[in-house]
């Protein structure tokens, strides 16, 4: 039977009022819902509400919400030692091979820190020193986190606007977004010309002084967006052909989301630099870096560190998702359960006008709302609609993109098939309401 909740709840508007009132109005909203607790996928918000996952409380809780195993990590080590800034503990220094054993080979290096803005903003600030060269190429749509410099390499006014000057030798070339191509191309017959035109963009915004280029491998706050296969591999190649250190943001792609360990196994990529945050600790601050050594041991001692990052709660935080991971085949069932839900929603999407595209890998899916399928035309009052919806029948959904028309289905990745099954069907009655 699907609930129905009528949303907000008493205890949902009070906390709401209170927020507006003493909270900062800079963070995001959804749908007005106030969360208490959550265990796997299961959510209960404060007026006793049940919910189904299907945001990972946005891309996060990789091993589902509360796992035991990891709670009791995080128990032991909170009992422990909590920081230490200036020394090495067991739990970091395990932490940073163990990392380096499951990266790329070249990536011999990590660092660990705090967030995933830190992350790339350290990946960039690396690259520059590494160089000598000052300016870094991102892409249209693209987000890498909130600090100055990682903000000013957002292909999106959402993100930069109203916060300039931005950082100096900041360059932008197209993403891949076939969907919405902006030289108007079909991805069958293009040759990758989104490729092609980056000697174009060099030639016309660059001073010939580019040390990186930074990419999501696929985008997340631009609307779940891939690339088609293949893309990554030439955009790796172009970048060493022009003396281009890569950076992939994997901030919110990695720990299993994609159906690998990291999205850059699907296509046996190897970037210079790696930036991972979000479903690493699954819940607990923590991001890393990952470089080759050559390029990381530019830095001297003190020269870039964060009083948080690497502290054993993160650590052991950690190391316990990765077991996890392991033991329970996290990322298999992510590309299993995965292809379903994709599946479902594409077998639906051909029967709903508004939805206009339905696209993902693993435990990523973006839904395309739109006002009809011949124009495109994006649709953010109806995906707001679906969305309202959805939570008011038991499935919590988020929704992203620069014309806040898509839906991102991102559950926990220890969703089972039944799991799966009852949000999908609630999915698909709603889709059909529209
Ligand atoms: C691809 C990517 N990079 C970087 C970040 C920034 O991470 P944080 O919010 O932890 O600073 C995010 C966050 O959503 C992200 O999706």
């Amino acid at each position: 039977m699907m609930p129905s909740y009528e949303l907000p709840g008493p205890k949902s508007a009070e906390y709401i009022a209170m927020s507006e009132k003493y909270e900062s109005p800079g963070t995001t909203r959804q749908v007005p819902l106030v969360w208490e607790s959550a265990q796997g996928v299961h959510v209960k918000d404060v007026d006793g509400n049940e919910y189904i996952d299907w945001t990972s409380g946005v891309l996060v809780a990789n091993v589902g919400h509360c796992h035991p195993y990891h709670v009791k990590a995080i128990q032991e080590a909170a009992a422990k030692l909590l920081n230490c800034y200036d020394f090495p503990t067991p739990g970091r220094v395990t932490l940073a091979k163990r990392l380096v054993e499951i990266t790329p080979e070249n990536l011999d290096k990590a660092f660990l820190l705090s967030t995933g803005s830190e992350a790339t903003e350290a990946a960039m600030r690396i690259a520059k020193r590494y160089t000598g060269k000052h300016e870094i190429l991102s892409f249209f749509g693209g987000f890498h986190g909130r600090t100055w410099g990682a903000m000013s390499m957002a292909g999106s006014p959402g993100t930069k606007g109203g916060w300039g000057p931005l950082m100096p030798g900041t360059i932008y070339g197209p993403f891949p977004y076939c969907y919405r191509c902006p030289f108007k191309k079909e991805p069958e017959t293009c040759g990758m010309f989104c490729i092609e035109y980056l000697d174009t963009v060099l030639k016309t915004q660059s001073i010939g002084d580019v040390a990186a280029l930074i990419i999501e491998p696929y985008q997340g706050g631009a609307g779940f967006i891939f690339p088609p296969r293949g893309y990554l591999p030439a955009l790796q190649r172009w970048a060493k052909e022009h003396d281009i250190l890569f950076i992939l943001d994997e901030v919110q792609s990695s720990f299993g989301r994609t159906g690998k360990l990291f999205m850059l196994e699907h296509e046996n990529l190897s970037p210079n630099f790696l930036c991972l945050g979000k479903g690493l600790a699954s819940g607990v601050p923590t991001a890393a870096l990952m470089a080759e050594a050559r390029i990381m041991d530019i830095l001297s001692s003190g020269d870039l560190s964060s009083t948080t990052g690497g502290n054993p709660l993160s650590c052991a935080a950690v190391h316990a998702v990765l077991d996890i991971m392991e033991k329970e085949d996290l990322p298999g069932n992510a590309a299993r359960v995965g292809a379903y839900i994709k599946e479902r929603l594409t077998n639906v999407m051909h029967d709903v006008e508004v939805l206009g595209d339905v696209r993902g890998l693993g435990m990523v899916i973006g839904l395309e709302f739109v006002n009809d399928k011949a124009s495109k035309e994006p649709a953010p009052d109806i995906t707001w609609e679906f969305l309202s919806r959805m939570c008011s029948n038991g499935v919590i959904v988020g929704r992203v993109g620069m014309y806040g028309n898509i839906v991102r289905v991102a559950p926990p990745l220890v969703m089972t098939m039944e799991e799966a099954e009852e949000s999908c069907d609630i999915a698909e009655k709603v889709l059909r309401s529209l």
